[in-house]
């Protein structure tokens, strides 16, 4: 049944990732208690409102936890209060938060049945029977990379549907709320709020019915402070939750303390529309700001919200002309605060239509990649394969498979995983008896979202150079979760491989305000700075120049990510505009790149460490890249002179003593570091060489790598290195996209089975354990990366696909889209 692969997605419709390993009952892992179904897999958390570095929720689905059992999270884990109940014929069903249990039992107010969680790369599913009803609940956070003044807002949508189900009308009411831990962990931190009717303040009166009347409840810190944060959370701007009465003609809302509020609603099925005096801190008295929409008799009924946290200005920038305070792109598209909220609610079908075009081209490029590069569908092993159930049943639920190239292994039919038999029954490895591609776009579809959040786009200020010349924002990134820097050089260049496929003019936004510091004289070191400040959203710089030393590491990524953004994106100019800092870098990499002294690289959590394998060939495929940016200048300018000649000779020279050094004598691995024998690890520096056509690795490499990671494979994928068990999921496709199709397989397979099957609880992380119930590192010390943004490096295969899609059609990729 599965093992048929071509054709995964059936064309552009969106109906065409189907499951076939969807199960049709319910799973129960607890006696009396039912799981919903998810598809294509249960992630450890599954985002709702994903926007922003400040808009970021998520449900976890830790201990069984789905959207109506615990409450929603920060990406950090912070709680935060999210309500939602639909009201039918005067029983209160809960689909949303878990506010139901902090109030006495009521007969009248009950939990709906979670039934099924699905995800895509826009959207977050969830449905429930609620007596008579199915209730939907739709989180929708666009993805629509190619659209500046769409990406550049922070805002979210929850589409909630009610359906009859037993073909009768039905008495219908939603409510939803939301408390001030959105924009503030302390709960002795006082807040304001008001509720506004298109931006006009209003309490006890004013239009509930008009279809099209906005509301907004806006909350926000007594006492802000510009720039700040505290525990992650912003102190300053204004929180905004948003709906219309739609087609319910009869809206009500109600602040107050979330007791009272819910229990009345619950009681009456409505509110009293009336705004609790302000001045209130939480939780003294916890206050919630809530809506409800009257339907009354009716069979369907549907309400909509928007939720998210809005700041202005957003980045504090040191650039030539000083420190700036730099207001959002969305500012420049749309207006103040109210006119974005008013486009954002009108724009929803439009923007339904962009995230579909974006959907549609994940699954046809997955489709067209894996056909292009799948044995299947070469059909060199068809005649081997067999199908399960297969012939030698060894157990109940074990039995002997032959994989799709050729390969036995032992097969459990309940987690449909198995693993290989001799000869090659290396160490616990993996071979799930899934599709790679539907492996493969469970990853990516999760990961777009998070990709996508981290960053705000920002008005350039006057008078800096990338405000002449060309319109367009200034990117900065927020390093959530592990130190919350400012654009760091090398977490944008693990994410480099969804920017290249998705619109590599977003590389060109993040990159510019790191080439304007450096070539302000802002920063004093010859080789490329770490990141642009110490805490978003101050990007401020390194003045001193005492940022994390990380000179090899940072000085490669940056050429490299600078050739790619040309090599995706045609664009010449820009790469001859900023040559002289790039060779500057790649003096750095001459000199000291071969023999990397004892620093850290991006993987700073293992440690500094001398004559790094992986740093070494990063550094020496940069001077390939800069070979080839400087062939590229000379087209138009005398300002590369022989640098493309010095430069590859240069790279020639270092990678034919790399390979002395970096080879172990067994000749079947390379090491991690030249003086350690035996020592290996994933060695996915050469990723830019096969996606950039670079050509200094040769082809023994490529595939001595390939036959030895399935050695050293553990249940949940290929450990980083020899050192400890932990790995990176970016690195780990990264890698993939350097190997065979066997190898490739191992690497997608074990990555999507790890992620149905984490004991990890939060947003996607990308540093867990290969073996046990694949957690957070246990060595060093428990470090919950969470909901980081490099694991755009997921998309690493997408991007060979985009690449040789340029070499195909003989020409550079068109990024430059700027619309909106
Ligand atoms: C989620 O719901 C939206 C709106 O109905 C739909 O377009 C989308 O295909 C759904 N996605 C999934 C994964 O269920
Ligand atoms: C608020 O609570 C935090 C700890 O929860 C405490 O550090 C801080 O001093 C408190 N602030 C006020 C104004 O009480
Ligand atoms: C950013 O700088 C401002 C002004 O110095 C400061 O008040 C604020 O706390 C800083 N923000 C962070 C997150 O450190
Ligand atoms: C919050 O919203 C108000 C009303 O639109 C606006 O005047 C203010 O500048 C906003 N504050 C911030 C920090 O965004
Ligand atoms: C709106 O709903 C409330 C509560 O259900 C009801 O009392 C009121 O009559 C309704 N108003 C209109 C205009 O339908
Ligand atoms: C709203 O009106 C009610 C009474 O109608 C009043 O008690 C309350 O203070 C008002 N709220 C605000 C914020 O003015
Ligand atoms: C709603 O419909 C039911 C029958 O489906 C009917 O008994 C009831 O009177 C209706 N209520 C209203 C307010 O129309
Ligand atoms: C491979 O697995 C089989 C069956 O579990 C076992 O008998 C054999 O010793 C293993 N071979 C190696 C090389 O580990
Ligand atoms: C992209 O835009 C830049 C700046 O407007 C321009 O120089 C470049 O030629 C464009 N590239 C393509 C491929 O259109
Ligand atoms: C690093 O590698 C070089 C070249 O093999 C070697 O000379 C040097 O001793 C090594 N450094 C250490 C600390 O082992
Ligand atoms: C995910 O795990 C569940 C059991 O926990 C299993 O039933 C399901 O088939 C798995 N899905 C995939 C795609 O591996
Ligand atoms: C591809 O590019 C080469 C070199 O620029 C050119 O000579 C050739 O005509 C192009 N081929 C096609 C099919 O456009």
């Amino acid at each position: 049944m599965l093992l048929t692969l071509t054709h995964i997605f059936t064309g552009l419709t969106l109906a065409c990732f189907v499951s076939a390993r969807r199960r049709s009952t319910h799973l129960t892992d607890a006696p009396g208690q039912t799981l919903p179904v998810y598809s294509p897999v249960r992630p450890p958390a599954i985002p709702l409102a994903v926007r922003s570095p400040y808009t970021s929720a998520w449900s976890t689905t830790a201990g069984d936890g789905t959207l109506n059992s615990a409450n929603v999270r920060f990406w950090n884990g912070s709680p935060l209060e999210w309500e939602g109940i639909v009201t039918v014929d005067g029983v209160s069903y809960e689909y949303l938060g878990a506010g139901s249990q902090s109030l006495p039992t009521m007969p009248n107010l009950v939990s709906a049945t979670a039934q099924s969680v699905s995800y895509d790369s826009q959207y977050s599913n969830f449905t429930f029977a609620a007596g008579p009803v199915k209730i939907t609940a739709s989180f929708f956070s666009a993805v629509t990379p190619k659209d500046v003044c769409r990406s550049s807002i922070p805002l979210s949508y929850l589409a909630t549907t009610a359906e009859s189900t037993d073909g009768q009308s039905h008495n219908v009411q939603f409510y939803s709320d939301i408390n001030a831990a959105w924009i503030s962990k302390e709960s002795n931190k006082t807040v304001l709020w008001q509720l506004y009717q298109d931006a006009q303040a209003v309490n006890g009166s004013g239009d509930l019915t008009s279809a099209n009347t906005l509301h907004s409840w806006i909350i926000q810190l007594q006492s802000p402070i510009m720039f700040a944060e505290d525990s992650d959370f912003p102190q300053w701007g204004n929180f905004s939750y948003t709906t219309s009465p739609l087609g319910s003609g009869n809206l009500s809302f109600q602040s107050g303390s979330g007791v009272d509020v819910r229990y009345n609603y619950v009681q009456k099925g409505s509110l009293n529309s009336v705004v609790h005096p302000a001045y209130r801190g939480w939780p003294f008295q916890e206050t919630v700001f809530a809506y409800s929409h009257n339907f009354g008799n009716v069979s369907s009924a549907s309400v909509r919200y928007t939720i998210g946290s809005i700041q202005t200005p957003i980045i504090r920038y040191l650039y030539h002309g000083g420190v700036a305070a730099l207001q959002p792109w969305w500012a420049k598209c749309y207006g103040d605060m109210f006119a974005m909220i008013n486009f954002h609610w009108n724009d929803f079908e439009a923007v339904v239509a962009l995230g579909n075009e974006f959907e549609s081209q994940l699954k046809c490029d997955i489709d067209a990649y894996y056909q292009d590069n799948d044995v299947e569908s070469s059909g060199s092993n068809h005649a081997t394969r067999q199908s399960p159930p297969y012939a030698n049943v060894s157990a109940a639920d074990t039995m002997y498979g032959t994989d799709q190239y050729g390969q036995k292994y032992l097969f459990n039919s309940d987690t449909a995983y198995g693993y290989l038999v001799p000869p090659k029954n290396l160490t616990g490895l993996a071979v799930p008896d899934v599709s790679e591609a539907q492996a493969y776009y469970s990853i990516v579809a999760l990961s777009a979202r998070q990709v996508m959040h981290p960053y705000v786009y920002a008005v350039p200020p006057s008078g800096s150079c990338s405000s002449s010349g060309y319109a367009d924002p200034l990117m900065f990134q927020k390093e959530i979760s592990s130190d919350g820097n400012v654009n760091t050089v090398d977490v944008l260049y693990p994410a480099t491989p969804f920017f290249l496929w998705a619109n590599p003019e977003m590389l060109r936004y993040t990159l510019q305000p790191l080439f304007e510091n450096q070539e302000g004289g802002f920063y004093p070191n010859g080789y490329s700075m770490h990141d642009l400040g110490t805490n978003f959203p101050n990007a401020t710089g390194h003045v001193e120049g005492n940022d994390e030393y990380m000179p090899v590491e940072e000085s490669a990524n940056f050429i490299i990510m600078s050739y790619a953004y040309y090599k995706f994106s045609g664009n010449a100019a820009w790469l001859a505009s900023h040559y002289p800092l790039l060779k500057q870098f790649a003096a750095y990499l001459t000199e000291f790149s071969l023999i990397p002294a004892a620093q850290l690289s991006t993987d700073d959590f293992a440690g500094q460490l001398v004559n790094q394998t992986n740093l070494a060939i990063k550094g020496i495929v940069g001077l390939q890249a800069m070979a080839a940016a400087a062939r590229v200048v000379s087209t138009t300018s005398t300002a590369s002179g022989n640098d493309a000649t010095t430069f590859a000779s240069t790279a020639a020279d270092y990678y034919a003593q790399w390979e002395d050094l970096a080879v172990d004598r067994s000749a079947t691995h390379t090491l991690l570091a030249y003086q350690w024998r035996s020592s290996w690890g994933l060695l996915y520096n050469i990723y830019p060489d096969k996606l950039l056509n670079l050509n200094i690795v040769t082809p023994k490499v490529y595939e001595m790598q390939s036959d030895f990671y399935p050695t050293v494979s553990q249940i949940f994928g290929v450990p980083l290195d020899n050192r400890h068990h932990y790995t990176k999921s970016d690195w780990m496709m990264w890698t993939a996209a350097t190997c065979s199709a066997p190898t490739r397989r191992l690497f997608v397979n074990a990555l999507a089975y790890w992620l149905n099957s984490t004991s990890t609880d939060g947003p996607f992380t990308d540093l867990y354990e290969t073996v046990d119930t694949g957690s957070y590192p246990l060595v060093p010390d428990k470090i919950t990366f969470q909901a980081r943004p490099v694991v755009g490096g997921h998309y690493a295969m997408l991007a060979l696909y985009r690449a040789g899609m340029n070499d195909d059609e003989n020409s550079t990729m068109t990024g430059n889209h700027t619309s909106g």
